[in-house]
């Protein structure tokens, strides 16, 4: 069933590539919910896009961005924020699942602490999930329903582990994992996973290659224009790779 206004949700995005996502979507016509889990950060985001909307004189701006305060690692805080989005729609296109940490820099897997590695897994991976499993009832009333879980080169297993920040590239991998089973569970859906290339943001640092813009292109393709039909997969620059 074809719906007026597509509806997007992006976690994680009140600022890097998320924020970027969230500013594309809208700019392609999206009413945009703006995950964030300070709710006052992402407040602070979303008057960005509704100023830039009005200097670009869409009049929607002030109507296309709305924030959601989730904290994808406390299960708790998604549920009510599935509570919260119901009071505003009954169904959503698409989420992407953007929202992610990287504690462990430098460290090899020998030094890797539990504690790192459950807070990242618990942030990266269990946190999609969580998200998912929540927003699923809504995604199931799109007629083209996707999910989108930002993953990392640094979770390709295929030409092995280069041994970068074990915690974050091991979360990845389970993230992969999981667009793979969601996909299995949800045949109707565009399942997909997604490396950004690398992006000077807080994460990337300034020394990165790519511009939240190029990071975010192949993202919000995902969201937006790739086929349908494509699911299970792992891109970047709109490619599959291997993972
Ligand atoms: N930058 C890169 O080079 C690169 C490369 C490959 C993949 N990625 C992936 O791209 C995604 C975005 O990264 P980025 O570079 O934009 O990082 P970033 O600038 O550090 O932004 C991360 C975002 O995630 C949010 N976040 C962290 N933990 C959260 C939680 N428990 N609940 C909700 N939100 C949470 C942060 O919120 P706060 O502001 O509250 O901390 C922030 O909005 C991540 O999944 C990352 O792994 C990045």
């Amino acid at each position: 069933m074809a719906k007026e206004k597509r509806i997007a949700l992006v976690t994680g995005a009140n600022k890097g590539i998320g924020f970027e996502v969230a500013r594309q979507l809208a700019r392609k016509g999206f009413r945009v919910f703006l995950g964030a889990r300070n709710r006052e950060a992402g407040r602070a985001a979303a008057e960005k896009l509704r100023r830039e909307g009005e200097k670009e004189r869409n009049h929607e701006g002030h109507d296309v961005v709305t924030v959601l305060q989730i904290d994808v690692a406390d299960a708790a805080s998604v549920e009510r924020a599935a509570e919260e989005f119901s009071r505003h729609s009954d169904y959503l296109d698409v989420l992407v699942n953007n929202a992610g940490i990287l504690l462990d820099g430098d460290k090899d897997v020998l030094t890797a602490t539990p504690e790192t590695l459950e807070t990242t897994l618990r942030t990266n991976t269990l946190g999609a999930l969580l998200v998912a499993q929540a927003f699923v009832p809504f995604l199931k009333k799109s007629g083209a329903p996707r999910i989108v879980n930002v993953s990392s080169g640094g979770g390709q297993l295929a030409g092995g582990a280069d041994g970068w920040a074990p915690a974050y590239c091991i979360s990845k991998t389970a993230l992969n994992g999981v667009t793979a089973q969601l996909a299995t569970a949800l045949p109707k859906f565009a399942v997909n996973s997604v490396c950004p290339g690398w992006v000077r943001t807080d994460m990337g640092g300034p020394n990165a290659t790519r511009s939240v813009g190029e990071g975010a292109t192949g993202i919000v393709w995902l969201a937006a224009d790739a086929p349908q039909d494509q699911t299970s997969k792992f891109f970047r620059d709109r490619k599959v790779i291997p993972w």
